[in-house]
């Protein structure tokens, strides 16, 4: 099992499968995206179904596939399903902005995958545009019907952003109470692939607004470990969360460690340094050093994000898409 200095277990694991995206979320990349990362770079499937069998034999049982944007990657699905046959691994879920996901929904469902997890900031076409600087909103609302109608367990992630989408706070509520997902609202973190620092909307701030329209809104209890707040609007089919990811309000129960698309392992979203399991796996390392090289990592583990932030060694700009969210 692993554990941190606190005596926290560590049963999620992040992993990006590539730091490619087909979108350009402005609080993600700049406009002309980012430098991406040779295929040779990334680490390979067998690479991480390998280290999938690894963390499954020590403890952990969640793992979600992230990017980039993870369908930007071929044979994606091939992965997926080998994720799902690891023994100990009991859920595998994907956090996807839902462009490309069409042909592949059917496969999804059949090799059983736990959740998807789709990016949409807005229901509204013109400033889907205006956000991620593509025009692809009808295939990922199309996409997200898709996912439900296939049974898909599926949550909507909603980066609130001052002066752009707080508009869009209650019209996805709204979505809630007819579909049944779950609707989640997150504070905007500093990983935009630059210097530049947006205005950031608090979850009390969102909390505020929901109320205001629904003063009956209901609290739920969240399952330790959780990132976000759940709430649920009465009779809803779905229900709503927030995720305070930049006021770092769950980082007591933190579980999870992340991998990015270059095999580095990260203690935590806000801590940018890393070790290369890429590099320890091509040097050939067996299982059992393998596991001690990520203990050894975690024991470095801070308490919570703000000191991971404060101890950074040097300013980092990285994108969202480099660190896999
Ligand atoms: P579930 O497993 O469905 O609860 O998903 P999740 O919230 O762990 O993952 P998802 O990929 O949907 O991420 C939603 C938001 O939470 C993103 O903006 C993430 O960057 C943010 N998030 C995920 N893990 C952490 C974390 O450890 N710390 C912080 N501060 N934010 C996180
Ligand atoms: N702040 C908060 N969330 C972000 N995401 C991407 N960039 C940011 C950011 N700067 C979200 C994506 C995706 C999840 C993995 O992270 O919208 O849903
Ligand atoms: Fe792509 Fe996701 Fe970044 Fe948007 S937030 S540019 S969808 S990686």
């Amino acid at each position: 099992m692993l554990i941190d200095k606190f005596g926290r277990k560590i049963t999620y694991a992040r992993i990006s499968v590539t730091d490619r995206c087909n979108l350009r979320c402005f609080y993600c990349m700049p406009a002309e995206g980012i430098n991406y990362s040779p295929r040779k770079d990334l680490l390979s499937y067998e690479e991480i179904i390998r280290l999938g069998k690894i963390l499954g034999k020590n403890g952990v049982s969640k793992i979600r596939i992230t990017g980039g944007e993870p369908f930007a990657r071929k044979d994606l699905i091939d992965c997926l399903r080998s994720l799902k046959q690891i023994v100990g691994i009991e859920e595998v879920h994907v956090t996807t902005n839902a462009v490309l996901i069409a042909p592949f929904i059917h496969d999804l469902a059949s090799i059983g995958i736990d959740s998807i997890n789709v990016s949409l900031d807005t229901t509204d076409s013109a400033r889907f545009y205006e956000i991620t600087r593509r025009d692809e909103f009808e295939a990922v609302w199309n996409n997200l019907h898709a996912l439900i109608d296939c049974g898909i367990p599926t949550k909507v992630n909603i980066v609130v952003m001052k002066g752009i989408n707080e508009g869009d706070i209650i019209p996805m509520a709204n979505l809630s109470k007819t579909l049944p997902i779950s609707i989640r609202y997150i504070e905007e973190m500093p990983f935009n692939g630059s210097e530049v620092k947006h205005e950031v909307i608090t979850y009390s701030e969102i909390q505020e607004r929901l109320n205001s329209v629904y003063p009956n809104i209901e609290r739920l209890t969240e399952k330790p470990g959780s990132t976000s707040m759940k709430f649920k609007i009465p009779g809803s089919k779905g229900d709503i969360g927030i995720i305070a990811a930049y006021s770092r309000t769950f980082c007591n129960d933190c579980n999870r460690i992340r991998i990015t698309s270059k095999g580095e392992l990260r203690n935590c979203l806000y801590d940018h340094s890393g070790i290369s399991l890429r590099d320890l796996l091509r040097e050939n390392i067996s299982d059992a050093k393998l596991i001690e090289e990520i203990q050894a990592h975690l024991n470095k583990k801070m308490a919570n994000g703000f000191e991971a932030e404060n101890n950074r060694s040097e300013v980092s700009y990285e994108s969202m898409s480099i660190i896999g969210g």
